[in-house]
Order: structure tokens, then C-alpha cells, then sequence
């Protein structure tokens, strides 16, 4: 899947707008996701935290839980953004390994300077999977 310049601008620009929605109020750390499904719908999210600290949840698995709540099953890219430009965490890398292997990531800083770009596959080899469970899943994505 190759992604245009406009298609991962628009990526990032997504997130940098919805990262000024993230609650952060324990970690001041504000992040931004954007995932672009099959249907060429842009899902977004926000990390959201809360005072029980571990039911915080990451922005790129609120993009994704929403991408999926609108009945989307295969992710083409997601973009982050993070004031210095983070990697997405293990957690919401294993999520998103369920509805895509190829996805590409994009890692960018909060001015909109694409940093990293990668694949799920690079960032989450050997993945735990539906196939490890005996699953063959229609969205089976682990090959
Ligand atoms: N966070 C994300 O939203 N995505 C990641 O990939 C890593 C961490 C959030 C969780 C928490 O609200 C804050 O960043 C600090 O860990």
C-alpha cells in the first residue's frame, strides 16, 4: 500500500487537530492518532486518561476502536503525533496488528514533521494473532 504526500499530510494534520482534544492531566503528554481505513475514512483519537491510571487509553487505540465501531476491519495507515514524534506503544501496536499487518505508520512531531515512517510488520514482527487462537478470521490479517 503506498500512501501519497497529501494522504499522510492529511494524516497528520488529523492528528494534530485531534490531539488538542487528549485529557492529559496526569502526564501532560498529549497525543494524537490517525488511522485511514479501507473504506478511505479517516478515524481519529486522543489519549484519554484517568484517575485510576492503568484505565487510561492510548489515542491510537481510541482511532482504531472507532474505525472498527463504524464497521471497518483493515487499516491502510495510522499517523501519530507526539510534541517530539513517538513511536505507537506495544499495546496499541498488538491491537492494530488484529485489523492490519501492512499498515504503515507515520510518526510525527507536533509541527507536522514526519520523523518515522514503517510498517505495522517492522514495528510488531511475530505477532500474537487469530491463527495462534485456531482462528480463520474474514479480516484475518496475520497471513
Ligand atoms: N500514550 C498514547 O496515547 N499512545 C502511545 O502509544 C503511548 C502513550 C499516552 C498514554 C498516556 O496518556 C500518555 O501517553 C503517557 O504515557
Amino acid at each position: 500500500m503506498n500512501l501519497s504526500q497529501e494522504q499522510k499530510k492529511i494524516l497528520v494534520a488529523q492528528a494534530i487537530k485531534v490531539r488538542l482534544n487528549a485529557y492529559a492531566p496526569y502526564s501532560n503528554f498529549a497525543v494524537g492518532a490517525a488511522v485511514l481505513a479501507d473504506n478511505g475514512e479517516i478515524y481519529d483519537g486522543a489519549n484519554v486518561e484517568n484517575a485510576a491510571y492503568p484505565t487510561t487509553m492510548c489515542a491510537e487505540r481510541a482511532a482504531i476502536f472507532k474505525a472498527v465501531s463504524d464497521g471497518e476491519r483493515s487499516m491502510q495507515a495510522l499517523a501519530v503525533v507526539t510534541q517530539k514524534a513517538g513511536y505507537p506503544c506495544g499495546a496499541c501496536r498488538q491491537v492494530l496488528s488484529e485489523f492490519s499487518q501492512e499498515a504503515i505508520i507515520i510518526v510525527a512531531n507536533d509541527s507536522g514533521e514526519i520523523l518515522h515512517e514503517t510498517t505495522l510488520a517492522d514495528l510488531l514482527p511475530h505477532s500474537f494473532g487469530p491463527e495462534d487462537l485456531g482462528k480463520e478470521l474474514e479480516s484475518d490479517t496475520h497471513g
